[in-house]
């Protein structure tokens, strides 16, 4: 539908705004009312069909930050970087919406899914492969800058760029283990503790997987400062 004014893209849809956002395409990706086993269905696929949409945004800013780390520039970096902490973010509140159903609607929905498991979640898997890069030069800058974390972290002013990055990776892993711990919980909360998951996972490993972290070291360090404060200051 068009309110009037003259379109000037090609495409489908009546308007430039349908035509751009592509919405037909993209209202076509939920099965249709006839098709669903549970009504349901509609929630669990528009939550998930976003989440990857957000995980697709922040795989492709990882992927920039990088090549700008590359290059030694890591003010652009850190800014593309705090887009992929709020896109964790929206997918974690997204969560929220899950609780909606009834645990009993979704044992019906649950049926529609075949094996289907976010293990296989594009976006998670992408996170997964990307995030270590991250680490990786990171840890390479700390070396060629001649500083070791402790060094890095007492003496903040005279490498703070670094010292930002090395705070963003930390905000990284806690946004992830976040999104785990709220993920597990909505498990919990939706089929219970001690049962499988559509692809056998007990619900147990998912909760004892929660702690994970990309960067120990960065969380080890603080460890560290704590027991150097204790022996001079
Ligand atoms: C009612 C909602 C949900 C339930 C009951 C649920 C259940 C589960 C279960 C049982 C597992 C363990 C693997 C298996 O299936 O056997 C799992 C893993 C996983 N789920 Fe979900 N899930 C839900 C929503 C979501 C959403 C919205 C996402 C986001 C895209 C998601 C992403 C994942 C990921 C990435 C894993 C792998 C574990 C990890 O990386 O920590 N899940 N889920």
């Amino acid at each position: 539908m068009s309110h009037g004014a003259e379109q000037v893209l090609e495409g489908r849809g009546g308007s430039d705004y349908e035509r751009y956002i592509r919405t037909d395409e993209l209202l076509a990706l939920q099965k249709a009312p006839d098709e669903w086993l549970h009504r349901d269905e509609l929630l669990f696929t528009v939550t998930h069909q976003s989440s990857e949409l957000w995980l697709k945004l922040a795989i492709a800013e990882i992927g920039e930050s990088l090549a700008y780390l590359r290059d030694g520039r890591v003010q652009p970096a850190l800014r593309l970087l705090a887009r992929v902490r709020m896109c964790i973010g929206f997918t974690t509140s997204q969560l929220d919406m899950l609780e909606q159903m009834t645990p009993w609607d979704y044992q019906q929905v649950r049926k529609a899914l075949g094996h289907g498991s976010g293990f296989d979640s594009p976006g998670f898997a992408g996170m997964r492969a990307l995030i270590p890069e991250l680490g990786e030069v990171f840890f390479a800058r700390l070396e060629a800058a001649g500083l070791t974390l402790v060094e890095l972290f007492t003496g903040v002013e005279a490498n703070e760029d670094l010292y930002q990055l090395a705070e963003m990776l930390i905000d990284l892993d806690e946004a992830l283990m976040g999104w785990r711990d709220r993920h597990f919980k909505a498990v919990e909360r939706t089929i219970g503790f001690n049962v499988r998951g559509t692809q056998g996972t007990p619900v147990e490993v998912i909760g004892a997987l929660r702690d994970r972290k990309f960067f120990p070291a960065l969380w080890d360090v603080r460890s560290t400062l704590t027991d150097l404060a204790d022996d001079i200051l």
